[in-house]
């Protein structure tokens, strides 16, 4: 039987794809490598890191968040093993979940490594060496992405002692001194882990900033609050050497400025230095398929590639790496298939850094705005003026706004604090339907909420906030 289209790959991208295909009446299958669906996010990254999160989060708390308010705990104790199966126990109801998805919408699912033979066609080969050929109309290419190491360094990762963001959801006990490789996401996620856990974490990064992408204020301020928890953080450092010691491993690294190289000694390294588009033994080059120069899957602004009938979305085509730019991708691509005119507002990705307080960004950040001669105005508001924070102890952080000039219109939102990952949702909505700051300033928000906070730097943003 022909399908009308078979996806390569169940992350975010390819399952939420196969699931909108399918509700659009075509007849899908999805071919997937990993024993479950739901690819890197659900299997080793995104949900697994957010169960550990959560859950050293509460360690941290109980240790020491709650004197403070009159609740008087005795020291908490860690049961490493059950914190684990508390992140497996996630792990397995949220890949069961897309099973029951690909089951209620008749989405064939499987197991097996796919490769494309040519344009309609994708062999399958099972774990067993057997192989299946599926007939199809369209081919999407949702194979994500994979540790991409430290540029011109060699490093073997044993995922134990050289760990990548894998090893670092499963170590079985808490290192003495864990070393992070790379200050962005990853890097920062993980090290809070296992530094509320009780690592000393020292946290090496090349650039002069923690979170390259992020609005300078809010890194700033964000490095501030790692190292107030206890991270050792030193930037402009370039790591050159990661080796394993009869202990652990050592780590070159020098001065990007230029000056002597050092080493620091560690039981546990995290390669946390980005990732790569996956796209090894997909035959794409025999297909015909292109790649940009950053071996990227190209494809014109409908996910098309140069060869008719085969599309990509996800880690594997250009943007950023995030599971739910994926999912909007996903979502579009079925609609374009289905004849519909899918479509992605690429202006208005939030993107979170789930560490404690969170970090949430959406749009221009005040460094993009300088650099595009986009005349702006600038609104802040600071938790430690917001009720709710107060009360609950959560003051750190601010929300940061940015509207063009002259017509108000909001350009970006970012956000350090208690929640900023559902906070950051009302500035996207906003910007979605093209709002001002005024708009957002004269909308009536619950009090007390942190939200507020968001509301006054709205206020901020076109005249002044009330409470500041
Ligand atoms: P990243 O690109 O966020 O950070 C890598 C960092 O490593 C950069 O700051 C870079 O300057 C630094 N670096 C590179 N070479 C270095 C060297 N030789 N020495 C020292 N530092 C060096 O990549 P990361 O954290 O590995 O994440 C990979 C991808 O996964 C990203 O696209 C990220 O957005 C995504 N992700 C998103 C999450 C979220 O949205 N919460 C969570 C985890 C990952």
């Amino acid at each position: 039987m022909a399908y009308d289209l078979v996806v390569i790959g169940s992350g975010p991208g390819g399952y939420v794809c196969a699931v909108k295909a399918a509700q659009l009446g075509l007849k899908v299958a999805v071919v997937e490598k990993r024993a479950t669906y739901g690819g890197t996010c659900l299997n080793i990254g995104c949900i697994p890191s957010k169960a550990l999160l959560h859950a050293s989060e509460m360690f941290a708390h109980a240790a020491h968040g709650m004197d403070a308010l009159g609740v008087e705990v005795s020291a908490p104790k860690l049961n490493l093993e059950k914190m684990m199966a508390h992140k497996d126990a996630t792990v397995k109801s949220n890949v069961d979940g897309v099973s029951f998805l690909f089951k209620k919408n008749k989405i064939d699912g499987f197991i097996g490594t796919g490769k494309i033979v040519s344009a309609g066609k994708v062999s399958v080969t099972g774990e067993d060496g057997k192989v299946q050929e599926l007939e199809t109309k369209n081919i999407v290419i949702a194979t994500g992405s994979d540790v991409a190491g430290i540029p011109g360094v060699n490093v073997e990762i044993d995922e134990k002692v050289i760990i990548s963001s894998t090893g670092g959801i499963a170590l079985e006990k808490v290192p003495q001194h864990l070393i992070v490789v790379g200050g962005g996401v990853i890097g920062m996620e993980l090290g809070s882990v296992w530094s509320r856990l009780g690592a000393k974490v020292t946290v090496i990064e090349y650039l002069d900033k923690l979170l390259g992408g992020m609005d300078g204020e809010v890194s700033k301020q964000f490095q501030r609050m790692m190292a107030k928890q206890g991270m050792d953080i030193r930037t402009d450092a370039k790591v050159t050497g990661v080796e394993k010691t009869a202990n652990g491993a050592k780590v070159t690294y020098e001065p990007v400025k230029g000056g002597d190289a050092q080493t620091l000694e560690a039981d546990v390294v995290l390669i946390a230095t980005g990732r790569k588009p996956y796209t090894a033994g997909l035959g794409l080059e025999e297909a015909g398929v292109k790649l940009d120069n950053r071996g990227r899957v190209e494809i014109d602004g409908h996910f098309k590639t140069n060869v008719e009938g085969i599309y990509a979305i996800g880690d594997v085509v250009r943007g950023p790496m995030l599971a739910h730019k994926a999912e909007d991708e996903g979502v579009a691509m079925a609609e374009i298939i289905a004849g519909q005119h899918g479509h992605v507002n690429y202006d208005v990705i939030p993107g979170v850094v789930y560490t404690q307080p969170e970090v949430a960004s959406v749009g221009k950040t005040e460094e993009e705005l300088k650099a595009a001669g986009i005349a702006y105005k600038v609104g802040k508001f600071p938790f430690t003026a917001n009720g709710r924070a107060r009360a609950m102890l959560a003051t750190d952080g601010f929300v940061k706004i940015l509207a063009d000039k002259d017509t108000d219109r909001v350009l970006g939102g970012h956000i350090v604090g208690f929640g900023a990952g559902e906070m950051i949702h009302e500035i996207a909505v906003l910007m979605e339907f093209g709002g001002s700051s005024e708009d957002l300033g004269r909308t009536c928000h619950a009090h007390p909420t942190m939200s507020e906070a968001v509301k006054e730097a709205a206020l901020a943003t076109f005249f002044k906030p009330i409470h500041m």
